[in-house]
């Protein structure tokens, strides 16, 4: 199947850099502040448990099925898909899911942008000494400064989207590989001193506490969805994100471990990043705010109180900051490949149009933080709530409903069969039943969840 395709010349130069580059993708804000604050609110331990359930049910099967179909079409999402569809005498509607993603794709690199700007911005604070010694009034209020500056949020959400912009128009080998290459060892590295430094604090026994006891009292049928709502965003499933990296596999590369060590890597930062964030928070005596607050409130607020807090707060924000580029990457890769390989259009214009696309739609969440923070015209949310609600827990699950669907139900065994090594009857059974109806099952939960409340 690979014989047309314009970019047979795109892959990664060996398996192990696809597995960077796809941890990359999954590792992001979504593990740095998400996950632990989620962990810990929803019972600790038994959340944790729950959400390993949801991620090797429903994640790890969408994630294979994902690079398996990304594998097989060799192109973009959305030509993957039609040439798939065609090719199995199914629909042309199919490409829907690669439509689909593009969608995602820019809408949530629209706010994402914003809050690695935060980030970024947040280095340079850190580094600065401007909170030695600082208060909650002080670190609150500088915090609450720059919520309420569209200009600064501004800049720094293009100084992120310039430099995401530069590195996609690079182009894979040069650019992205380079990037990730870079970046994830040093996040790697980063973290474990961090868990080093955090272990030292004298909190870490009761941040360990935080996120692992089992709180089963704090289990209820919310829980599930919570935990399979993170599952999918922090793997990076359902937006065709993967299908497009698994097209830059090598052939000969085994899905099934890949996703094994990809799924690992990405759960263990998440981990690792909540052991770093509340030994911290705790011995400090501060609340664990929700959401912005948390890293941006709380963490400055622990390392100003800590002996050279300074330097290690800003290598924290450097790598929430590379986390999230390389997630940034990979959110325009669905749209990049298909412009590129259908209109012919150099890849360096392409993807200067689409992240000012990006930071055009942007700009909504910057105001809805300041001059649109009374706006609500849908379903009383703001902006940047909006375009989250759609893209994540609608066009997200939507996608990975259909991606389970169309790889169980509409290809020929013998495709999947090339793509994904199962040796038995008896494992192709199984596989069957868990991409086929577990996953699909499980992500029309989360569906059905993102609507009721608005019925
Ligand atoms: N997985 C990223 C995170 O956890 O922050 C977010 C993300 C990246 C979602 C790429 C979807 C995607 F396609």
């Amino acid at each position: 199947m690979s014989e047309s395709n314009p970019s047979d010349d795109i892959r990664w130069s060996s398996r192990w850099l696809f597995v960077l580059a796809a941890a990359g993708s999954a590792v992001g804000l979504g593990n740095i502040w998400k996950f632990p604050y989620v962990a810990g609110e929803n019972g600790g331990g038994a959340f944790v448990l729950i959400y390993l359930v949801c991620v090797g049910l429903v994640g790890a099967p969408i994630m294979m099925a994902e690079i398996a179909l990304g594998r097989e079409g060799r192109s973009s999402p959305i030509t993957t898909m039609t040439k798939l569809a065609a090719s199995a005498g199914r629909n042309s509607q199919w490409s829907i899911i690669g439509w689909m993603g593009v969608i995602a794709g820019v809408m949530i690199l629209s706010f994402y942008a914003v809050i690695a700007g935060w980030a970024l911005k947040y280095i340079g604070v850190l580094a600065s000494d401007e909170f030695k010694n600082a208060g909650a009034e002080v670190v609150e209020s500088t915090f609450n400064g720059l919520l309420a500056s569209p200009v600064e949020m501004i800049l720094w959400q293009t100084v992120f989207m310039v430099g995401t912009i530069w590195i996609v128009a690079r182009g894979v080998s040069k650019g992205l590989e380079k990037a990730i290459r870079w970046f994830m060892p040093l996040l790697f590295v980063m973290l474990i001193v961090l868990l080093g430094y955090s272990l030292r604090s004298g909190g870490f026994e009761q941040g360990w506490q935080f996120m692992f006891d089992f709180k089963w009292e704090d289990v209820g049928p919310g829980t599930w969805i919570m935990a399979l709502g993170q599952a999918f965003f922090t793997l990076s499933l359902g937006m065709g994100t993967m299908m497009v990296y698994g097209s830059y596999v090598p052939s000969e590369a085994k899905i099934g471990s890949t996703v094994a060590t990809i799924v690992a890597l990405d759960t263990v930062v998440a981990i690792s990043a909540g052991l770093v964030i509340f030994p911290l928070v705790f011995v400090n005596n501060l609340d664990v705010a929700q959401g912005p607050g948390l890293m941006f409130v709380t963490m400055p607020l622990a390392f100003s109180q800590l002996p050279f807090g300074s330097i290690f707060g800003s290598v924290f924000f450097l790598l929430v900051s590379f986390a999230a580029i390389t997630s940034a990457i990979s959110l325009t890769e669905p749209a990049i490949s298909y412009l590129v390989e259908n209109y012919n259009s150099k890849r360096w214009r392409v993807a200067v149009g689409l992240g000012f696309l990006c930071w055009l739609l942007g700009l909504g969440t910057v105001f809805s933080f300041n001059i649109w923070a009374d706006l609500k015209p849908v379903f009383g949310l703001n902006f940047f709530d909006l375009v989250d609600q759609i893209s994540s827990n609608i066009l997200l699950p939507l996608g990975g409903l259909l991606i389970a669907i169309f790889i169980a139900w509409r290809l020929p065994r013998k495709t999947v069969l090339g793509q994904i090594e199962i040796e038995s009857e008896r494992i192709w059974t199984l596989w069957k039943v868990v991409t086929g109806i577990v996953a699909p099952a499980s992500v029309l939960v989360v569906f059905l969840n993102t609507f009721v409340p608005f019925f």
